[in-house]
């Protein structure tokens, strides 16, 4: 086991001087005289990709992270050689190669700052035991510099002063900190005088990341084998640089069916029928909305994946069929840890058609999972995907269910000290086989998208659900995850907000954690405060592993039942609002979370901030992760913000405490939105909506927001049959104007809006719609102020005094 730490390891070889260079279309290839090459591709004008190899010749260019469909060209790339240095120039960067020592510095092409500049740069060192090198690259980090991303882990957002690993691990109760946990992404962004760059380091191998920890003003990243292979992603705003990465890495394939983003309930176990049947009622007979229930591997005969236990679901078919007449989508668990049974039809068509991972000399790889010993299907094989995807013929086609929940596909392994596979496992890794320590943090990766493949197969022309515990940069495109089994704490609330954000910052946002905690019991207090946040997650989901008691909206007392109500039916409200932003994540891989250094990275107090975000384009939220608060002390960004539950306006740019009792937590829409709800429902399509409500925050200025909708399912809207509004406010101190552009084919159901304005500074006097007056008695204007008015408007202009 190699234990590196990077910098201070003798062996360090280096490059040497260059001496030759040749240009192929978009790559320059640079060659030094002990036999390194430099490939510098021009994937955009801001994007720059450098890969080394050390022995003159590269690998195979192969992987699973980067998307075909990533966007490529550049508008200009000149070369020029000087002195010391080769100089690269497109229109956003000016990249220049040290002739002495292959050193890499990155200017801005407009101002010509320095972005980012080699430290050591490139630099390996050679592995006697496994062959192949540990490759290494060292950055300079200047004081003030700071880093985000990195997926899933457990700490502050900014991840100055740390170091970090990546190698994708079960980790029940993980904690503040644990490291590393369920996810390898091994992508950050550096933000050094206010702009913003990433670095995505492209390596499957155990990576590590060292922000500025073992020598203050150096920032390295390294890997146990393999290439060093990273995109360099200018900005300089943040969010074009996760952007960029989400268009390197994939955007989802699709939106998600509308009925993905209302709440799911889950546990560990809901059986038999008879109690599923009782929870999914209880929802209804509360008038608590829910639109998924969850099946977890108790659902399964003896734990053997796409098998009922016929005792407790004696008729899936029908009780899916029931459950869906009710509102309820079935989401069933499955696991890639397959029974060792030769009675088992599964298992044997694996054995039978050499599908199962192999030790290095032979053996299946075989380990303990719920059904005791088990084989598991090589994922990075196509033909075992095709094979796996066919599997969920059954479940999906024929019986009913409208998702899958992948788990442990880190792979977890129990009663074994590592917790997964041996290093020496063999992996076909698509035509470039490979041991464990490539494939591992891929494994789960692969089992998702097969699952996915098979979940859209036979859920068409519906759309594909699919959850995953385990990913690697680019699952993004195949599904959605959790944040995997965290405890019933309030240090875990915060964890859970953190994940979120980070998430969405590392371009993979349809992301949630189990709210309440999966292992113990969380007060009713803490339930209520998680749900809180919840409902501004994308993925919004309750599980627990049930060992400590339930954990249904009802499980507490009446007061948190009927706050947590209130919650969810806000989260159904907002869906317009949420479907929107998802599909601006789709199209141009915008995260739907945003930090506040995300959402504001010109003021230097948000470069530290973890607690606050903005959900959407709009909507800052805070939660509280405290017991017994009656409010907390927060930061309001810059601009001007409407409390949600008061409607009084503050300015931001500071910190100030603001009042939450538990039914409340601090939530602000910026000065100039208008935020689209939908009545509440109590499952998506529950009844026809015929007028959606457009909440409208006045400002003094102007400020645009969108509204997409289409048929909430299917794939219509990538023929253009969707529906995108957008509506642009000014504001005067005695006039308001909205207009309204209307894009795409679809229709969409409702007739009209239901106009509120908020915070008018005047009264009304006159409206007119499409340059027509209309008396304000037919607006049927209330003192709220709020007016119901036809959805075809263009401008609607409305006078006061
Ligand atoms: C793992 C999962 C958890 C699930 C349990 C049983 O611990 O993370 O969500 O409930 O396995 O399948």
């Amino acid at each position: 086991m190699i234990v590196n730490t990077e910098l201070e390891q003798k062996g360090n070889i280096f490059p040497s001087k260059i001496i030759a260079y040749k240009k192929d279309v978009d790559t320059l290839y640079f060659t030094t005289d002990n036999d390194v090459v430099l490939e510098m591709t021009i994937v955009r004008d801001s994007v720059l990709r450098f890969r080394y190899t050390t022995t003159g010749t590269f690998e195979k260019d192969f992987s699973y992270a980067i998307t075909k469909y990533a966007s490529k060209g550049y508008n200009l790339l000149e070369i020029e050689e000087e002195a010391e240095s080769y100089k690269i120039t497109t229109s956003k960067l000016i990249c220049h190669i040290k002739k002495e020592n292959l050193q890499v510095l990155i200017f801005d092409a407009k101002d010509h700052k320095l972005i980012n500049e080699d430290e050591l740069g490139f630099h390996w060192e050679e592995s006697y035991e496994y062959g192949g090198n540990i490759v290494k690259m060292s950055k300079t980090s200047h004081d003030g510099e700071s880093y985000y991303g990195l997926g899933d882990k457990p700490v502050e957002l900014n991840l100055k002063g740390k170091r970090f690993e990546n190698w994708v691990t079960d980790s029940y109760a993980f904690g503040k900190g644990t490291d590393p946990i369920y996810k390898a992404i091994p992508f950050y962004t550096g933000l050094k005088d206010k702009k913003a760059y990433g670095i995505f380091f492209d390596n499957t191998f155990r990576t590590y990341f060292d922000f500025s920890q073992e020598r203050r003003n150096v920032t390295s990243f390294w890997a146990q084998g393999g290439e060093m292979n990273y995109y360099f992603i200018y900005g300089p705003q943040m969010e074009d640089v996760v952007a960029n990465y989400t268009d390197l890495t994939g955007k989802p394939h699709q939106l998600p069916p509308l009925w993905a983003l209302g709440f799911h309930q889950c546990k560990w176990s809901y059986y038999p029928e008879s109690t599923v049947k009782e929870v999914t009622s209880k929802f209804r007979e509360l008038k608590i909305p829910c639109d998924a229930i969850y099946l977890d591997i108790d659902y399964m005969d003896g734990f053997r994946c796409f098998t009922w236990d016929k005792n407790h679901f004696p008729d899936p078919k029908r009780m899916v069929k029931e459950l869906a007449d009710d509102g309820f989508k079935t989401v069933v668990i499955i696991d890639p840890g397959i029974k060792v049974d030769k009675d088992y039809w599964v298992f044997k068509e694996a054995l039978d058609n050499d599908y199962f991972c192999k030790r290095a000399d032979g053996p299946y790889m075989k380990g303990k999972v719920w059904p005791g010993e088990c084989y598991f299907p090589d994922f990075t094989h196509r033909k075992v995907r095709e094979w796996w995807s066919d599997l969920f013929r059954d479940l999906v086609e024929n019986i009913g269910v409208r998702g899958v929940w992948n788990d442990m596909n880190e792979p977890a392994v129990m009663e074994v000290p590592n917790k997964t596979f041996p290093d020496d496992v063999r992996h076909e890794y698509d035509g470039n086989r490979c041991s464990h320590r490539k494939a591992h943090n891929v494994y789960g990766m692969q089992m998702a998208r097969a699952t996915y493949q098979g979940v859209k197969k036979f859920a068409y022309p519906k759309r594909p659900f699919v959850i995953t515990r385990a990913a690697y940069s680019g699952t993004q495109r195949y599904c959605s995850t959790w944040t995997g089994d965290n405890v019933a704490t309030w240090e875990h609330l915060w964890i859970a907000n953190i994940q979120a954000q980070r998430m969405a910052m590392s371009g993979f946002s349809f992301a949630g954690s189990d709210i309440g905690g999966f292992a113990e019991q969380p007060s009713g207090e803490l339930f209520t405060r998680w749900i809180q946040l919840g409902i501004f997650h994308p993925f919004f989901r309750v599980h627990s592993s049930g060992d400590h008691g339930n954990q249904e909206p009802w499980t507490f007392d009446e007061d948190v039942t009927d706050i947590v109500r209130k919650w969810i039916e806000l989260r159904y409200q907002l869906l317009p609002y949420l479907y929107t932003s998802f599909w601006k994540y789709v199209e141009e891989g915008i995260p739907m979370l945003k930090s506040l250094v995300l959402f504001d990275q010109e003021d230097v107090h948000t470069h530290y901030r973890s607690d606050e975000f903005i959900f959407g384009d709009h909507i800052l939220v805070c939660p509280i992760l405290e017991p017994n608060a009656r409010g907390r002390r927060m930061f309001i960004p810059r601009g001007d913000w409407f409390n949600f539950w008061t409607d009084q306006i503050v300015s931001g740019g500071k910190e100030m405490w603001v009042d939450a009792d538990i039914e409340t937590i601090p939530v602000f829409v910026k000065a100039g939105a208008i935020i689209p709800k939908y009545p509440v429902q109590q499952y998506v399509g529950e009844i026809d909506i015929d007028e959606v409500t457009l909440d409208v925050y006045f400002k003094n200025g102007k400020e645009s927001s969108t509204l997409f909708d289409d048929a909430h399912d299917g794939y219509d809207y990538k023929k253009g049959r969707y529906s995108l509004r957008t509506f642009k406010l000014t504001g005067k101190s005695d006039e308001l104007i909205i207009q309204q552009h209307k894009e795409g084919k679809y229709d969409a159901g409702y007739q009209r809006f239901k106009i509120n304005l908020h915070g008018l500074p005047f009264t009304i006097t006159k409206v007119q719609i499409d340059n027509e007056e209309i008396p304000l008695s037919e607006l049927k204007i209330n003192g709220d102020n709020s007016m119901i008015i036809d959805k075809g408007f263009s401008e609607l202009h409305i006078f006061g005094k």
